[in-house]
């Protein structure tokens, strides 16, 4: 545990010590493990609310705790996303359709580390051509970001990897939300946008640790959020999909906390 006084950059992100990161994969592992097991349980007919649910006791079961019960308010241990959904998705009684497309984002609480990831599921397996090439693209461009994060490169490297990735795709990155450094804290600086110019932004050292976790949409960038405070949906009702890990900063590149065990990130693990 960092017990000495925090090292912190000119722009405020904590810099981890070394002996840090066992921590944080003890808290991305948890959080990746959900993911996996809920996988089997994303299917027509069943609802939001039981998906969460299950993950609700997964975390109690693991002795660990929930990071967005209570966060500001939030009542449930996952946020579900379907379709045109960007983010913040209340779980509820609403029934999975087939085809749905749906992001389950999952933080929990282990010794203290915070373990954030995301990742798309579609209900009865088969999504349709667009709705499969939106979730390829957001995959494949969080990965892309997290290539560009190494020491020397900037935060802005990162948003312009995947902007430029999902622009020549001609889908649209979101705006109003980015990803965030997290730690012993769910969400700290510095703000992790999607989008930028190569070269600005503060430069990253060893011993960041911070999400990347890239909403896109077929159609257009903005996004409104409903009456329920929650809920952020695509302006034109087209399709978004996202896809989280949360990373740490070593001497070689990114250390990936929240890397699925069972090889089950990618959507398509079940499609083939
Ligand atoms: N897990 C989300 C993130 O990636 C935050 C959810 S906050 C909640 O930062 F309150 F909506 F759950
Ligand atoms: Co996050
Ligand atoms: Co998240």
């Amino acid at each position: 545990m960092s017990t000495n006084k925090a090292r912190l950059t000119k722009d405020g992100i904590r810099l981890y010590d070394p002996s840090d990161f066992a921590g944080m994969h003890a808290a991305g592992r948890l959080a990746a493990e959900i993911l996996d097991r809920i996988a089997e349980h994303v299917e027509p007919g069943v609802t939001t609310g039981h998906l969460d649910q299950l993950i609700t006791d997964w975390v109690t079961d693991a002795g660990a705790t929930s990071a967005t019960i209570g966060y500001k308010g939030y009542q449930h241990a996952s946020c579900i996303s379907i379709n045109h959904v960007v983010c913040h998705g209340i779980p509820s009684d609403k029934k999975l359709k087939s085809g749905d497309i749906l992001n389950i984002d999952v933080t929990v609480i282990v010794d203290g580390w915070f373990g954030d990831t995301s990742r798309m599921y579609v209900a009865g397996g088969k999504p349709n051509r667009k709705a499969e090439r939106l979730m390829q693209v957001t995959h494949d461009a969080l990965m892309l970001g997290i290539e560009a994060a190494k020491p020397g490169n900037t935060f802005g490297d990162i948003g312009h990897a995947i902007q430029s990735y999902v622009e020549a795709q001609r889908m649209s990155v979101v705006r109003d939300f980015c990803g965030h450094g997290l730690g012993l804290v769910f969400h700290a600086p510095p703000n992790v946008l999607h989008y930028g110019r190569a070269g600005t932004g503060p430069v990253l050292e060893e011993g960041m640790f911070f999400t990347i976790e890239p909403m896109v949409n077929l159609g257009r960038p903005e996004t409104k959020i409903l009456a329920d405070d929650w809920t952020a949906v695509t302006r034109d009702k087209s399709l978004s999909a996202q896809f989280e890990h949360s990373i740490g900063i070593t001497s070689g590149g990114a250390d990936i906390f929240t890397l699925s065990p069972k090889g089950m990130f990618h959507p398509t693990y079940k499609m083939t």
